[in-house]
């Protein structure tokens, strides 16, 4: 495994980390998630990533986790990084949401009594809140931090100007953003319009989630829909979309197999060539199989520049 620097923090995190945001669950088979997440260990993935609301059903995921823990996992945990958020919908009622000081440090004491951990290595605000003030959601992960419940804070999903402001009150506060964790893949460029530049800036690192866009870029989805696949099972990932993004996907699988290998592991080795600005990969899996694929992207072949080009203009078409 390959550790990456995040931004200008000491924190390394491996190029390649976890989620639990879907297949972990009270739904998923307890033996299989175990599996998965010790098989992930082993390969170097020290990065484990959560929300207080994954599963199904919310908290799940992290309940899932902390059973693994109490059940020997525990003893590596000066060798692991827990990171979880908050602030999608988790508990009803008007505190159960969004970015209030409220919500923020109630969710992140559940989220610590799922798991079973004294404390999370990074805490993240999952998503930006036009009601809130920025200065108390700031203010909330800083005494998260302060607090001892969190080691470190990021952001998640903040567009730009929004990021810049709330980076600098959280400077300002003397518990700065080492993550950010937006949505980036072959099919989703935006980021790096303005936000990768703003963090190469500032010195934060980038987290970068659903790189595979949910598994659509992989050879999951070129001979139809799966009835066991993620556009089969949940509303999260459209059949449509998985249709119309259908001809970009097979020309892209074709050069992945000119390369050498599977699609996913192009996909993964094209979020980490440099310079792009990304420290780690969050991929999902369902199997083991797909882990162990995903982490053959670590070995694949430096891009020449014919090969970008090309990748450009199949994602142009
Ligand atoms: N901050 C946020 O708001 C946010 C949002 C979304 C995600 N995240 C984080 O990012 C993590 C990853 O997101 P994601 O699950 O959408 O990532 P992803 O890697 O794009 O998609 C994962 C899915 O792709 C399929 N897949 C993975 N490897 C494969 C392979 N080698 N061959 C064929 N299919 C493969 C599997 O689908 P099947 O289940 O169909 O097998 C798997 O569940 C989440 O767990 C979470 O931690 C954060």
């Amino acid at each position: 495994m390959e550790y990456r620097r995040c931004g200008h923090s000491g924190l390394l995190l491996p190029a390649i980390s976890l989620g639990l945001w879907h297949n972990f669950g009270a739904s998923a088979v307890f033996g299989q998630a175990r599996r998965l997440i010790w098989e992930a260990f082993d390969r170097g993935i020290t990065h484990f990533d959560l929300a207080n609301n994954y599963g199904p059903p919310p908290g799940s995921a992290e309940e899932t986790l902390g059973h693994i823990l109490r059940n020997g996992l525990q003893r590596h945990r000066d060798e692991i990084l827990i990171t979880t958020k908050a602030g999608h919908a988790m508990w009803n009622g008007p505190y159960g949401d969004w970015g209030s000081r409220k919500h923020l440090i109630a969710s992140c004491d559940q989220s610590l009594r799922r798991l079973g951990v004294d404390y999370v290595d990074i805490f993240y605000s999952h998503r930006p809140d036009p009601e809130t003030p920025l200065e108390e959601t700031m203010q909330a992960l800083d005494y998260i931090v302060r607090s001892g419940r969190a080691l470190y804070v990021g952001l998640s999903k903040y567009p730009p100007d929004t990021a810049r402001n709330a980076m600098e009150i959280l400077k300002q506060l003397g518990t700065p953003c080492v993550v950010h964790q937006l949505r980036y893949s072959m099919l989703v460029r935006e980021p790096e319009q303005e936000l990768f530049p703003l963090f190469e800036t500032v010195g934060c690192g980038v987290v970068s989630f659903s790189p595979l866009a949910q598994g659509q870029l992989s050879e999951r989805y070129l001979e139809g829909i799966p009835n066991n696949s993620r556009a089969a099972r949940n509303g999260f990932l459209k059949s449509a979309d998985v249709q119309a993004n259908l001809p970009k996907i097979k020309k892209l699988h074709r050069l992945a197999l000119q390369r050498g290998e599977s699609l996913s592991q192009m996909a993964i080795a094209w979020q980490l060539r440099r310079p792009v600005p990304v420290t780690s990969v969050i991929v999902g899996v369902s199997s083991s199989e797909q882990l162990q694929q995903n982490l053959g992207a670590l070995e694949s072949p430096a891009f020449t520049p014919e090969e970008l080009q090309q990748i450009d203009a199949i994602l142009q078409s």
